[in-house]
This record gives structure tokens, sequence and C-alpha cells, in this order.
């Protein structure tokens, strides 16, 4: 299950995102917001990180409209590992190496044609499970 969330900035490539979801029959649970009134990013990078780390999702896609805050705010959650990609080698990289469980976007930086590029690879490219990058994973938590 794909747990997703944006903020009114990154709500309409949240839609791209649900379309490519649905024809690819990816199950998804979308935590908000719904339309394009002005909201609070936090507030949805909160609640897709505890879907996460409390176990009902096992990866997230958050949106907002640069990605950046959406993405610190998801990062502060123990257990969260939130990278921003905009690129699909990044997010290559970071599933084999960091073990990301969320991917995070700035829907004002990338088109939807590369962000769903970057979507698909994200999802579909496994943690590489090498004891270098293990050992780097567990120096990151506090
Ligand atoms: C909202 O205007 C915007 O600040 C937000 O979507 C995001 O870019 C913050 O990092």
């Amino acid at each position: 299950m794909i747990a997703l969330g944006s903020d009114h900035g990154g709500y309409g490539l949240k839609q791209e995102v649900i379309r490519y979801l649905e024809k690819n029959q990816i199950a998804y649970k979308d935590f908000g917001c719904y339309s394009e009134e002005s909201c609070d990013y936090p507030v949805f990078a909160k609640k897709v990180a505890s879907a996460i780390v409390n176990g009902e999702c096992e990866k997230g896609i958050l949106i907002c409209g640069t990605g950046i805050g959406i993405s610190i705010a998801a990062n502060k959650v123990k257990g969260i590992r939130a990278a921003l990609c905009h690129d699909t080698f990044s997010a290559q990289a970071t599933r084999e190496h960091n073990d990301a469980n969320i991917l995070a976007m700035g829907a004002r930086v990338v088109g939807s044609g590369l962000a769903l590029k970057i979507v698909d690879t994200f999802l579909h490219t496994a943690f590489s499970n090498e004891e270098r990058h293990i050992k780097r994973i567990e120096q990151i938590e506090p």
C-alpha cells in the first residue's frame, strides 16, 4: 500500500500520480489534501510518515510546491527516510543505497511526465541490502 500526501501546491500532480497508480493497479491511500485550497504541508507529511512507521503503508509519496518543506517535515519522524528526487537516477540510487521509504517531489519543479517516471523508478527499485548501506542507514537514526 502506497501512502500519498500533498499540500495545495502538490495537489494537481498528486492527482496525476493517482491516475498512474490506478492504471498500474497499485494500491494506495490518499491522506490529503483533497483540493487546491491553501493548507499546511507538515500536516500531510506527518499523516503519511505515521502510516509508514505504524506499518499501514510500506512506502509514501509526498508532493508540495518544491518538495522541500514536505520532505523536511517527513524526515522529522523517526524511521522515515524521505528523499527529494527530481530525476530518475536519484530515485533509483535512494532506493538502492538509502532504502528511502518516502519519495518527495515538487510540483512546481518537475513536469508530470518526468514525475511519473520518477515514481515508477522509486516504486520498482529494491534496496541493495548491502552491508555498507545497512550500516550507514543505521547511523542515520539519532
Ligand atoms: C506553498 O506555497 C509552498 O510553500 C509549499 O508547497 C512548499 O513548496 C514548501 O516547501
